[in-house]
């Protein structure tokens, strides 16, 4: 099914047609949903547009096309308002098609992309024997919504994890390791690190100390390179150690994401350099292999070179990823690469993307996208830290939602005089904790920084998850106490729609479609946020204004079938913010 706005669009397209000629079979219809619902549901401002092409006035341009718009069947006659904008408003009767319609889908009438693009989403990408960060936590939330809205429109989604696993950190890694616990290096028995951001800390410590160990550092990178089996080893000891702890945080998050770090890419760097080499735009900058970036450029005004192998034969974050670029163009097949990280690696990817478009490497079918988003801020809008001024580990981020999830629930279980098993409790603290973090951040434009707020992000008034998760609750309370069969109830009733909260409320559970679209090219997950908040508020509003159980038929039947189009749309929904529902809160 097309959406009512694509519909429109092409009626509007054969209006212009009919009444200009089919120079203008290209000219966008510009329509928007209305500002404000006293202008109806979607306003056109194509007659504006076409002013100075026609030289004709808006308002008689509006004319014309309303003459020309066979839209009977889903609109009130158009109004022209102001300078010329053609206000619509969608008639009731099309309405209670449209929803009955999407009654029984379990798509809630989206339909699935006609020829799915294959695209790699790269996201989370923590660092091996670092902190996972808060950084990272927003990669892993935003990537993952987005890939789960493409793999519902039917894309054929690669989500890849470019954990930074490689690189000079490692030798001195190794070399502390074979200080204190060289048995690692040795035995084929497993051996637990510990907690590796600690031991990190403490190699760092010891490499900046002392100069003899970072001679023994250097050494061991070069031994790592050219493979020795103990160097190997090791570095796969603590890959695996630090796997472990981040798959903690993607269980508790319910995050699926395939590893591809950088080292995947170590072989092919080499055929990076020699085939820049062959474009011509490599140069020597201080025995550096580099390319010289057009529209970048240094303090004194110079312009600056993306380094590509450094004057010792290393090479660098950049390398891997022009490597990683053709491997995801070449071997997978992208036609559209989308990278999640903070908005501080902006100029990192727009110099890479620079690098190898230039160099012919990006067929004119693939799309190239970084998606930034900001800081993750403190109540005191500085870098979020721990009260003792340390960067705060994610776990225990999360394990602190989930604990005051749980006191919140507690407290209100006892105020509602209500006995719940322990199973019961564990699960919704569960749910409220990780989607309020969840929610709290895909609620925001990813451009900005945003202040987390336990408290404000578990309120269950306003823009949160728990406010979600308790409409939909709600609505399903309905069904129970009314003991509904909604199955059966679809084969025999209808939707009618009669008072203004119901169209209100069937109007926007129509534009969800819309929605998806939108974000499917911006990227933007705050505006599915939006729309669910939307809906909530819009039931809400339905649900104080018209009876359900208490309705006559077939008012009765019809509100119900409203009820639970709305939950399964918000279900949906949230499902695509990485959300679960609560059947019971
Ligand atoms: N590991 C990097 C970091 O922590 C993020 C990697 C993002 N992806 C990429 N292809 N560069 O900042």
């Amino acid at each position: 099914m097309n959406s009512t706005i694509e519909q429109l669009k092409t009626k509007f397209q054969q209006a212009l047609i009919a009444a200009f000629g089919t120079d203008f079979a290209e000219v966008d219809p510009m329509l928007v949903p209305a500002s404000n619902p006293k202008f109806g549901d979607y306003q056109s401002n194509a007659a504006l547009g076409l002013s100075k092409q026609l030289k004709q006035a808006p308002r008689a341009i509006a004319e014309k096309i309303i003459q020309h718009l066979k839209i009977e069947d889903i609109c009130l006659t158009p109004e022209i308002a102001g300078p010329g904008f053609i206000n619509l408003t969608i008639k009731p009767e099309y309405l209670e098609a449209q929803v009955n319609s999407i009654q029984t889908d379990p798509r809630v009438g989206i339909s699935p992309s006609k020829n799915p693009q294959r695209v790699v989403v790269d996201f989370s990408s923590p660092n091996i024997a670092k902190e996972m960060h808060v950084g990272h936590l927003r990669s892993t939330i935003i990537g993952d919504c987005i890939a789960r809205i493409l793999e519902f429109k039917g894309e054929d989604v690669l989500r890849l994890n470019h954990v930074g696993d490689w690189g000079t950190q490692f030798g001195m890694l190794i070399a502390y390791l074979r200080e204190v616990c060289p048995e690692a290096l040795t035995t084929a028995n497993a051996v637990d690190l510990g907690n590796l951001v600690e031991f990190y800390r403490k190699a760092k410590k010891r490499f900046d100390e002392d100069e003899t160990f970072q001679e023994t550092a250097r050494e061991e990178v070069v031994k790592l390179q050219s493979g020795a089996e103990d160097s190997r080893r090791a570095w796969q000891l603590l890959c695996e150690q630090s796997r472990r702890e981040f798959q903690v945080i993607y269980n508790l998050l319910d995050v699926k994401v395939t590893e591809r770090g950088e080292s995947f890419y170590n072989p092919l760097l080499p055929d990076v350099v020699e085939d820049l080499a062959k474009t011509g735009l490599l140069e020597e900058d201080a025995g550096a292999q580099c390319v010289f970036l057009e529209g970048f450029s240094n303090k004194e005004g110079q312009p600056l070179p993306l380094i590509v192998q450094k004057s010792g034969g290393g090479y660098n974050y950049a390398t891997t990823d022009l490597a990683a670029l053709r491997y995801r163009i070449f071997q997978d097949r992208a036609e559209r690469i989308i990278y999640v990280t903070d908005a501080g690696q902006a100029n990192h990817f727009a110099q890479v993307f620079q690098v190898a478009k230039r160099a012919g490497w990006i067929p004119d079918n693939v799309e190239l996208v970084h998606v930034p988003f900001g800081l993750v801020l403190g109540e005191d809008n500085k870098k979020l830290k721990t009260r003792s001024g340390e960067t705060v580990r994610l776990k225990d981020l999360l394990d602190e939602a989930i604990d005051r999830a749980r006191a919140d629930l507690e407290s209100r279980l006892k105020d509602e005089n209500r006995q719940e098993s322990e199973e019961f409790i564990a699960n919704v603290a569960q749910v409220i904790g990780i989607s309020a973090v969840k929610y709290a951040d895909l609620s925001q434009n990813r451009n900005s920084n945003y202040v987390f707020s336990f408290d404000k992000m578990l309120s269950l008034q306003g823009n949160t998850a728990p406010y979600l998760l308790y409409a939909y609750a709600r609505i399903r309370s309905i069904g129970r106490k009314g003991n509904i069969d909604f199955e059966q109830l679809q084969k025999d009733a209808k939707v009618l729609l009669q008072e203004d909260e119901e169209l209100v409320l069937a109007k926007h559970l129509l534009q969800l479609s819309e929605v998806l679209k939108n974000i499917e090219q911006d990227l933007l997950p705050n505006r599915l946020c939006e729309y669910l908040y939307e809906l909530s508020k819009k039931f809400n509003k339905f649900y104080e204004e018209c009876d359900v159980l208490k309705a006559e038929e077939p008012q009765r039947s019809s509100r119900l079938i409203l009820c639970d189009i709305t939950a399964r749309t918000l279900k949906l929904g949230l499902s695509l913010l990485g959300i679960q529902v609560l059947e019971r809160m």
